[in-house]
């Protein structure tokens, strides 16, 4: 019998826009303490793009990247998934102005829109696309340009505070050995999907933009913390212990994690529940915020670079968010 062919992220890349806005200048738009920014989240600061500056900008220079570490070429490319919540234009979606960017011809070019978890729903795109023969090399990107689409002002600072810009990228190819991915599984739960959410614009009311959407502040991010906070911290062990269960595996058997940068409590408190030390995982939220669907390739991308994961690794990555929606990948680096 023939085993499907595994695959690989072969290649990771990020790109982080160069204005960093600190706690202390957030203070001067809005009621709120660089004290309990930290305190509640772990954010020190974050990156905003320059406006006229989509998601598909920074995610050219995350592709790039991502491609020059696989040694791989634009021309290589044969399918383009690009995960995000802050898109380029309300349609089409960032992947076609990705594709354009790059000059990677008339390639196939797919959305994923799952909030926070979108790297890891592409990434099961790509690898299944992958394992089933019909691609050979996917640049799967998690871009987001929060800083235009957040209320900088006291009424939004729960949110606002929290999230960042940024790009992350990888490149998924066939695995000619025994790295690869492992297993990966999603979930999501749609009966929670107003506890973090942006309503409008939106086509259950015409014209689907309405002045008073703007001056109630309604076309913004609104949360339940709390809620979701409680969420997070229950389903990425669980989904972890799933992964981890499918290949057989226990939380010491596995080198390094990584998962998405909502805030470092829940990290922490992930990482305590599967009785692991914090120098097993790599966190950036301190300097990236939140970045969404970029958070979890852009860490990836960091570990690598810094050493800390090295080939042979076994990594597990997590990942919750709006929808809500979650997931968990093992891999063999
Ligand atoms: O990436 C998608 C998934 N997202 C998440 O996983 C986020 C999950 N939730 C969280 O990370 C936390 O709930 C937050 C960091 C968002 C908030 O932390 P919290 O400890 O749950 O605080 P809270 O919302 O209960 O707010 C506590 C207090 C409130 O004041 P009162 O009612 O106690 O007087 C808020 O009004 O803090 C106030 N507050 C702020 N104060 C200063 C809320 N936002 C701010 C702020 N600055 N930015």
């Amino acid at each position: 019998m023939q085993t499907a062919v595994r695959a690989r992220i072969t290649g990771t890349g990020m790109f982080v826009p160069p204005d960093v806005v600190t706690n202390k200048d957030l203070e001067k738009l809005m009621d709120t303490s660089d004290e309990w920014i930290q305190q509640r989240s772990g954010i020190k600061e974050r990156r905003y793009a320059k406006v006229g500056l989509g998601p598909s900008d920074l995610a050219v220079e995350a592709s790039k990247r991502a491609l020059e570490a696989a040694g791989k070429k634009v021309s290589d490319v044969d399918m383009i998934i690009f995960a995000t919540l802050s898109p380029d234009y309300y349609f089409p979606g960032s992947a076609v102005f990705l594709q354009d960017h790059l000059g990677c011809g008339t390639i196939p070019a797919l959305d994923v829109r799952n909030q926070c978890s979108g790297f890891l729903y592409g990434l099961d795109i790509a690898r299944a696309y992958v394992q089933a023969g019909i691609h050979k090399c996917v640049l799967m990107v998690g871009a987001e340009v929060h800083s235009s689409g957040i209320n900088l002002t006291t009424e939004g600072r729960d949110v606002a505070v929290l999230f960042g810009d940024g790009a992350g990228a990888v490149i998924v190819e066939p695995s000619t050995d025994d790295r690869g991915i492992y297993a990966l599984e999603l979930h999501a739960e749609g009966k929670h999907r107003d506890l973090l959410k942006i309503e409008y614009p939106s086509m259950k009311q015409k014209p689907y933009i309405m002045k008073h959407n703007i001056d109630d502040a309604s076309i913004y991010p609104k949360m339940d913390g709390k809620n979701v906070f409680k969420h997070a911290v229950t389903r990425m062990p669980e989904v972890v212990a799933s992964v981890l269960e499918q290949v057989q595996k226990t939380p010491n058997d596995i080198d390094f994690f990584l998962f998405h940068q909502a805030n470092l409590r829940i990290n922490e408190a992930v990482m305590k529940g599967l009785g692991q030390p914090m120098e097993k995982c790599h966190n950036n939220i301190e300097r990236y915020g939140n970045c969404s669907a970029a958070s979890v390739p852009m860490c990836l991308d960091e570990a690598v670079r810094m050493g800390k994961i090295k080939g042979g690794d076994f990594v597990c990555m997590a990942g919750f968010g709006a929808g809500f929606t979650w997931g968990g990948v093992v891999m063999k680096w």
